[in-house]
């Protein structure tokens, strides 16, 4: 059976395949140390899984409105007012499958052939696919380290074109962990304005911050980047929710008028359950959130002590996410035991194979100069993951 071209052009995601070679290896009882996860290693709150039994013990196991319960519309309204300064009506709120959906609506309702769409590297990697997959066209924009891996006014100017439809911007970022400031969107702001670039902010980091550094929304700048932005966030890492699959975006009217109509046709209402456990999430207690903030500011401080004491590995301090982001080109040309390493590719499967350890290369993310660590496991993980990674690096000569 012959596949569709839109099918042929699929990547699988490389973060959830590494994920799952880590799990399986560890599954046949070997000692895997995973630090591939995009995911909180905290179990959900108490009081969210309370929330969820309540609505299933009340019979709320029926379709809901396509874009999501009034409940959970009003608590997204609420908190988009409370956080980040924005007033947004209901109707403009799109509940989804998660953000990941979230985000594949917004391409789909935004983006046709001939347009162009401008992704920040390194970038999460769906974007790059769901952007293809809308039948756009993504112009990779490569950012630099010294620059904390943030898009500049002149990088963006330069690969404007009159084809330019959309931007990616992604603060907290997954990859880098790097946190945009108030004066730096509204820089990029005012040429997106000037430009009428639509932008498609994906906040789904916001709560994961350090160091004291703000959150702040392109949209909330000025009622022009409202006009151009769509929001998208969720429950899944702030209040450890991956596989309850609640993201939302908040968009113009009638962008998401055609959001929840598309979603109309694909996956209807997002889990009814769900939906009422993310109100609790939102409207409860952010208690644990606090907790797991605190536990993630430990584990990165320390990771990123035990990772800079390895030669030839350099790493930023990221203000956000649960990620480190070091470079390791500088083992690049070398060999360990007569196998050559090119690239973080070849660095990733020799650290899975020889030393157990799971990590993203950054190939996955438009810059194989790099590896992804993810620190949402325990210390006493992290501190036998780096001691088994230095071990390694040392072998290669
Ligand atoms: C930057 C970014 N956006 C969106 C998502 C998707 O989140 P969800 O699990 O809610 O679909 C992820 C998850 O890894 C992410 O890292």
């Amino acid at each position: 059976m012959n596949l569709a071209q839109r099918a042929l052009g699929i990547s699988p995601s490389p973060t959830l395949s590494i994920d799952a070679k880590a799990k399986k290896m560890i599954a046949q009882g070997l000692d895997v140390i995973n630090f591939g996860v995009g995911e909180p290693d905290f179990d959900t709150p108490q009081h969210i899984k309370d929330a969820a039994i309540e609505a299933l013990q009340k019979g709320m196991t029926k379709y809901t409105a396509v874009a999501g319960t009034d409940q959970l519309k009003q608590a997204i309204v609420n908190k988009f007012k409370q956080d980040n300064g924005l007033e947004y009506q209901p109707g403009q709120i799109v509940v989804s499958c998660g953000a990941k959906h979230s985000l594949y609506n917004a391409f789909q309702v935004l983006c046709q052939p001939g347009d162009e769409v401008i992704l920040p590297a390194p970038y999460w990697v769906s974007y790059l696919e769901q952007i293809k997959l809308a039948g756009a066209q993504p112009v990779i924009v490569p950012t630099r380290q010294e620059n904390d891996f943030k898009l500049t006014v002149a990088e963006l100017e330069a690969a404007i074109t009159p084809r330019t439809r959309l931007i990616i911007l992604n603060s907290p970022s997954n990859p880098t962990g790097s946190v945009y400031t108030r004066l730096e969107l509204a820089a990029l702001g005012e040429v997106l304005v000037k430009h009428g670039i639509v932008i498609i902010s994906d906040e789904i980091y916001e709560k994961l911050l350090y160091d004291g550094l703000e959150h702040v929304s392109i949209a909330a700048l000025s009622p022009e980047l409202k006009e151009l932005t769509v929001v998208i966030n969720g429950v899944s890492k702030a209040y450890a929710m991956t596989g309850w699959r609640i993201g939302y975006a908040a968009a113009p009217p009638a962008v998401a008028k055609a959001m929840a109509d598309l979603q109309s046709h694909s996956t209807s209402n997002p889990t009814s359950i769900a939906q009422a456990a993310s109100v609790a999430a939102l409207t409860g207690t952010q208690q644990p959130l606090q907790e797991m903030l605190v536990e993630f500011n430990r584990r990165r401080d320390f990771m990123l002590e035990k990772i800079r004491q390895i030669p030839g590995v350099q790493c930023r301090q990221p203000g956000g996410a649960f990620y480190l982001f070091p470079n390791v080109s500088s083992y690049f040309g070398k060999s360990y035991r007569g196998r050559v390493v090119q690239n973080a590719s070849d660095l990733a499967d020799l650290l899975l194979e020889e030393a157990k350890v799971a990590l993203v290369p950054g190939v996955a993310f438009g810059d194989d100069r790099f590896i992804r660590l993810s620190y949402a496991t325990s210390m006493e993980k992290i501190a036998q993951g780096l001691e088994r990674i230095a071990a390694l690096l040392a072998g290669i000569k």
